[in-house]
């Protein structure tokens, strides 16, 4: 088939056709499923010329705006939910392992590590001191031990490190014991909003959202044999728990920061890892 006339009709299938050399499986897949929606996309909305070159330079403006630190894509993808849905169709907690969300835009790789204990805020400022303890164990009780935990957050002041400068502050590794335990202290998660000052949070705005997340603390866990857990522990009664912008909340991993008599703000939570796929 090729079409020597354009057809308005036919011109997906033509673009189809000429992709049909395409070596890589996946890639055609991909593709295919890519020029389809694209297609029907434009179909339904008709845009205007004016208004597909307003989408293309939102799209050029939101690759101006991602630098190493700042990662406008992940963002859209993030308040878009299509984060929350690639993370729900690859990892499907089942036998009572605990539940995945959104990595987000501000972990670092090379996080400090620290022994059981350590206090991950450098400065009084960063906010209210919290005790997290808990287990890591695998979906059948056992304890991991030696299980690493990459733990990082917002300060009071609603900003992440890497938002502030290079220094690393509100994050470290930590590993869990020989019964997989592990305590740490840090500070009483806030809420804060998602970065929106350049084309997301304009999207935000026209489309009558907020930016705000709900008071979270992220963690990625890792053990050899086990799949890795990318999750949060979000605090219970905080602000946004039921209008997270980037969709990240499960209740399964809304925790109770308490505060105990001796003024101590505590939550503990068992994290449950799922063995590896063989
Ligand atoms: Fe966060």
């Amino acid at each position: 088939m090729a079409i020597r006339r354009f057809s308005e009709k036919k011109l997906t299938a033509e673009v189809l056709h000429r992709i049909r050399k395409t070596k890589n499986r996946r890639l055609k897949q991909v593709m295919t499923a890519y020029i389809k929606h694209l297609h029907a996309f434009v179909r339904e909305v008709k845009p205007t010329p004016e208004e597909w070159m307003q989408g293309i330079q939102f799209l050029t403006e939101t690759g101006h705006w991602s630098t190493d630190k700042r990662q406008e894509f992940i963002l859209m993808s993030d308040t878009l939910g299509v984060s929350m849905l690639v993370d729900a169709l690859n990892y499907k907690a089942s036998g009572g392992a605990t539940q995945s969300t959104v990595l987000g835009p501000f972990h670092r790789e090379n996080s400090p590590e620290f022994a059981l204990g350590a206090n991950v805020a450098k400065n009084p400022a960063d906010g209210e001191t919290c005790v997290i303890s808990g287990t890591v164990r695998d979906t059948a009780g056992r304890a991991v031990a030696g299980a690493k935990l990459d733990i990082w957050e917002g300060g009071a002041d609603g900003l992440y490190d890497s938002q502030k400068g290079d220094e690393m502050n509100l994050r470290g590794v930590f590993r869990t014991d020989g019964k997989g335990r592990f305590h740490f202290r840090c500070v009483v998660p806030t809420f804060y909003p998602v970065p929106n000052d350049g084309p997301v949070g304009k999207m935000l705005v026209a489309t009558g959202r907020h930016p705000m997340r709900p008071p979270h603390l992220h963690f990625w866990i890792t053990a050899p044999g086990y799949r890795p857990l990318i999750t949060h522990l979000f605090r219970k009664g905080g602000k946004y728990l039921d209008s997270d912008a980037v969709f990240g909340v499960k209740p399964e991993l809304i925790v109770d920061f308490k505060k105990g008599r001796d003024g101590v703000v505590t939550a503990s939570y068992d994290f449950v890892l799922m063995k590896e796929k063989k």
